[in-house]
């Protein structure tokens, strides 16, 4: 049985898990760093660091006591080394290494991506080759998943993430920080009923673009101001259609590309959202593909979705040494070469 206790640094969130080779979750801690960033209306790079600082060492000690484990007990650790603020990067990477090579532990630098990629390995039975819709504050791409460390890149934004937007428009709204969930209980009370432009839709490719999606918001928003409840309510509605009305039609296009990809996945922070998973469920319904979202707890960040990257790597013979070096850009496509030669 291999148990790998894994880091998670590379944003506002510091969190540390065990998984097991058996796919159970033996220990899962986060500590959210909201209260730190709210007054900033957006993560502050060296706030962060520090608060990582912080926690990190409690945190990790708290996981072991869930998991009734000792170092001695663990067969590998685990932290994310990119893509993400440099300052956490570091703070989680080098704890890992310290504990690794002081208990001559095996140590493994996780991409961040991947392991949002992979999630659905650890909570369902899902085989390569699947199609993943990985949508986050940074990232939104269409991706091929094909093995560990195999991603064939279909599509991705040309300028805003999609939670980057979500973000953006709570913002400009004044519905507070983290944007997503605001964005999606607010449009709850309301109706897509403002007409709001679906960028990209009509180009024959897989990639997005919501900076003229989150302008238009800001032009209504201005011209409007200043806005009733109501309207508010209206415009996250309309907001999240517009973006729901990109993610199917984008996905549609790369279902019919790829027939092999029996299943369709949607992974990362925006994956949280229930209104964009309920429509995609029901684009996989319509075309004949087995849809699977992981927990909403597992779709924003945390530390088991590190761990289970992890375990994936280490049982195929993968490890890394320990003057590896966390990278704040490190694109899924280029994983394979980053990781080969162990
Ligand atoms: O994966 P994640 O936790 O961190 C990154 O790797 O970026 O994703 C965070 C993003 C934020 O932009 C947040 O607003 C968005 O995911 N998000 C949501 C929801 N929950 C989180 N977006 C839409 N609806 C949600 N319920
Ligand atoms: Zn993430």
């Amino acid at each position: 049985m291999i148990k790998i206790l894994a880091l998670e640094t590379s944003c506002d969130e510091t969190a540390v898990a065990v998984v097991d080779s058996h796919k159970r979750i033996l220990a899962h801690v986060i500590r959210s760093q909201i209260e730190e960033h709210q007054l900033y209306g957006g993560v502050v790079p060296e706030l962060a660091s520090r608060a990582h600082l912080d926690f990190l060492p409690s945190l990790v000690t708290e996981a072991l006591k869930q998991a009734r484990l000792g170092y001695g007990d663990v067969s590998a650790i685990a932290a994310t080394t990119g893509p993400g603020l440099m300052g956490g990067l570091l703070v989680g990477a080098t704890f890992a290494k310290a504990v690794a090579f002081a208990r001559n532990l095996p140590f493994l630098g996780i991409n961040h991506l991947e392991g949002h990629a992979l999630t659905v390995r650890l909570t369902h039975d899902v085989p390569f080759p699947y199609l993943l819709l990985l949508t986050s504050g940074g990232h939104c791409q269409i991706l091929e998943v094909r093995g560990v460390g195999d991603y064939k890149e279909l599509g991705t934004t040309l300028d805003d993430a999609a939670g980057e937007a979500f973000d953006k428009v709570a913002k400009m709204l004044g519905l507070g920080f983290p944007g997503g969930p605001a964005v999606e209980k607010m449009a709850l009370k309301g109706q897509p009923n403002i007409p709001l432009p679906r960028p990209l839709m009509e180009q024959n490719n897989y990639n997005f673009s919501f900076s003229g999606l989150k302008t238009a918001v800001l032009q209504y928003q201005q011209k409007h101001a200043p806005l009733s409840p109501q309207t508010v309510a209206d415009l996250c509605a309309s907001f999240q259609a517009a973006v729901r009305d990109c993610f199917v039609n984008r996905l549609t296009k790369a279902i019919q590309a790829l027939p092999l990809c029996q299943h369709v996945v949607v992974a990362g922070g925006v994956a949280a959202n229930v209104y964009l998973r309920d429509a995609l469920q029901e684009l996989c319904t319509q075309q004949g593909r087995i849809f699977v979202a992981p927990p909403l707890a597992l779709c924003t960040d945390n530390a088991a979705m590190i761990g289970w990257a992890a375990m994936e790597r280490f049982r195929l013979g993968y490890q890394d040494p320990l003057t590896l070096r966390p990278r704040p850009r490190w694109p899924l496509k280029e994983l394979t070469s980053c990781n080969t030669g162990f």
